[in-house]
């Protein structure tokens, strides 16, 4: 069975076959109406969500299933001390398919660890979002007619943003990409994407000055800061309204510059720019539910698609040791009890956990 945990789980002509499949259910929407009858899709939502979940549930409604949930920390067995592998265990006696988002790094492995279903992570705390990646992919596709070639502009919560990790995962697959990454040096993406930028040969520059670059990118992928991931309030408010894009602003950029957003926004869009063709971030929207119809058709299908668990999102082998831990209070692993300690070594030779991809050390005596 194959579990979404990031974008990386798929091969590009996987992710084409998705989008293939998404823009065909665009021309004929009642194509696959029926095509889950008799199926359910668990959410389980531990953190807040509209688009995301109601998008999931949304797909699996319009596909004929069937939708069974649980929202916020309160709903569930988990706040009675239920670990997640207990609950996906459960969950899988009642549906086909589970859809997670959790404030813990690593938290949809841990239930894709004792999962008896395909799990997809819709959020694992600021780690990865991949079905919001899809949503974007689809979205780039259909407006720019390509996926590579492209000099993309991310600005914000490159730290905290998991859908930011998500998307430069996937497009630095395609040639011919390019990255402008705009954020306040506080809120830079972590080391990790930008080493994997530069082995890959992909040129990339990091930059506080959104004006500087708007001239020269052809999409630019706009993100919240991200409130809750903030350890001091102070910080968030000293870094809250830094980047706001609007109509005037978006003067300096290309006629064909499109604007994307995973939502929701807080003010780094103004709602002047709504009306301008380029604002594309409610179709963005829309596109989510469509891939997420796709992605449930093919996990659905899934008899021929082979385990994924023992793979990092670099297909690297999982291994293993009790004598390494995790120490990051992000990661599920300093959470769950008798979580499965797993780690991979990268192509550097650093060895990291297996869920929440950060650097590890030997455990203490
Ligand atoms: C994003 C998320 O939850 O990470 N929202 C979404 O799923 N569309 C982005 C955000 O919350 O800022």
């Amino acid at each position: 069975m194959k579990h979404l945990l990031n974008i990386t789980d798929y091969s590009t002509e996987e992710l084409q076959a998705l989008i293939d499949k998404a823009v065909f259910i665009i021309s004929d929407p009642w194509a696959y109406n029926h095509s889950c009858e008799g199926k359910k899709l668990a959410t389980l939502f531990f953190e807040p969500s509209t688009r995301t979940r109601l998008s999931f549930e949304a797909a699996m409604l319009e596909l004929g299933g069937r939708v069974i949930s649980v929202t916020g920390a309160g709903g569930s067995s988990v706040t009675k001390g239920e670990t997640l592998a207990d609950t996906a265990r459960t969950v899988s006696c009642y549906a086909d398919v589970i859809a997670v988002r959790h404030p813990l790094a690593g938290s949809a492995r841990a239930m894709a660890n004792s999962s008896a279903i395909p799990i997809i992570n819709a959020g694992d705390g600021g780690h990865y979002h991949p079905t919001q990646t899809l949503a974007d992919l689809l979205t780039v596709y259909r407006e720019k007619g390509k996926l590579g070639g492209l000099r993309i502009g991310i600005c914000g919560d490159l730290l905290y943003g998991r859908t930011v990790h998500s998307l430069i995962d996937a497009m630095s697959r395609y040639e011919g990409n390019s990255f402008v990454l705009i954020s306040p040096k506080e809120l830079m993406v972590p080391p990790y994407y930008t080493e994997k930028l530069g082995e890959l040969g992909i040129p990339f520059v990091q930059t506080d000055d959104l004006d500087e670059a708007l001239p020269e990118i052809d999409m630019l992928y706009m993100t919240r800061i991200q409130r809750e991931r903030f350890e001091d309030p102070a910080q968030y408010e000293k870094l809250a309204g830094r980047y706001i894009l609007d109509a005037a602003r978006m003067k300096r950029a290309s006629d064909d510059c499109i604007v994307l957003h995973p939502l929701p926004r807080v003010d780094e869009i103004s709602t002047d720019f709504d009306s301008d063709p380029r604002a594309v971030y409610f179709t963005q929207a829309f596109n989510g539910k469509i891939m997420r119809k796709a992605l449930i058709l093919k996990l659905l299908a899934g008899k021929e698609h082979p385990d994924n668990t023992d793979l990092s999102p670099e297909g690297e082998k999982l291994f293993r040791d009790d004598t390494l831990s995790c120490t990051n209070s992000r990661c599920v692993c300093t959470h769950e009890r008798g979580i499965r300690k797993e780690f991979y070594t990268d192509r550097h030779g650093t060895v990291r956990c297996a869920y929440c991809d950060q650097p590890v050390t030997a455990a203490k005596e």
